[in-house]
C-alpha cells in the first residue's frame, strides 16, 4: 500500500498475454506461498493484468476459514447473488501487519478462465466468496481498507506500532 500501481485498474488478458501466463502464475504462486496468503492478484507483483490466484487447505492467517479450492482465474467477472453481506476479518499481502473487518457479499457467482483458457463458472458463499471479492478488487485498484465501514475495526495485528514490536524488547527495557 502506498505504491500508485495498486490503485490503478488492470487490463484484461488478451491473446498476446497468453505466452507469459505460465510464468506469471508461477510468480504469483511463489509469492502467495512465501507469505502464507489466501490469494494474490497480478498487480500486487507489479503486473497490471486481470489475473488472480487463490486457495488453500488450511491457512495460518485465517485459522477458522473453510478450505478454498486452488484456483487460477483470468479475466474474472463477479456478480453478487442477493444483497446479504457479512463482515469478517481480512488482511492483505500489500497491507502488511494490519487487518480489518470488511463487509462482503455473502453469495456470489464468478466467472473467468483458468490458465489454459477453460471456463470457470461457480456460485460460492462464505470465505470463498470473500477471497474472490478481495482479489478481484485488486484488479480494479481497490484495497480492502477502502471497503471498511467502521474505522474502529481497522488496525495492527500486533499491539503497538510495528517498528517497536519488531525492534523488540530493547526499546522497552530502556524505559
Ligand atoms: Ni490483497
Amino acid at each position: 500500500m502506498g505504491h500508485p500501481d495498486l490503485w490503478k485498474p488492470s487490463r484484461p488478458v488478451g491473446p498476446a498475454d497468453r505466452e507469459g501466463l505460465t510464468e506469471l502464475i508461477q510468480d504469483l504462486l511463489d509469492t502467495m506461498r512465501a507469505a502464507s496468503g489466501a490469494g494474490i492478484a497480478a498487480p500486487q507483483i507489479g503486473v497490471p493484468l486481470r489475473v488472480v490466484i487463490f486457495g488453500f487447505e488450511s491457512n495460518p492467517r485465517y485459522p477458522d476459514a473453510e478450505p478454498v479450492p486452488f484456483t487460477v482465474l483470468v479475466n474474472p467477472v463477479v456478480e453478487p447473488i442477493g444483497a446479504d453481506r457479512d463482515e469478517d476479518w481480512e488482511g492483505c499481502l500489500s497491507v502488511p501487519g494490519m487487518r480489518g473487518l470488511v463487509p462482503r457479499y455473502r453469495r456470489i457467482r464468478y466467472r473467468g478462465e483458468d490458465e489454459i483458457g477453460a471456463t470457470i463458472d461457480r456460485e460460492v458463499t462464505g470465505f470463498h466468496a470473500r477471497v474472490v471479492q478481495h482479489e478481484v478488487d485488486h484488479l480494479d485498484g481497490i484495497l480492502y481498507p477502502q471497503r471498511i465501514e467502521r474505522p474502529e475495526s481497522f488496525g495492527f495485528i500486533q499491539p503497538g506500532f510495528p517498528p517497536q514490536a519488531e525492534s523488540g524488547s530493547d526499546a522497552m527495557r530502556r524505559e
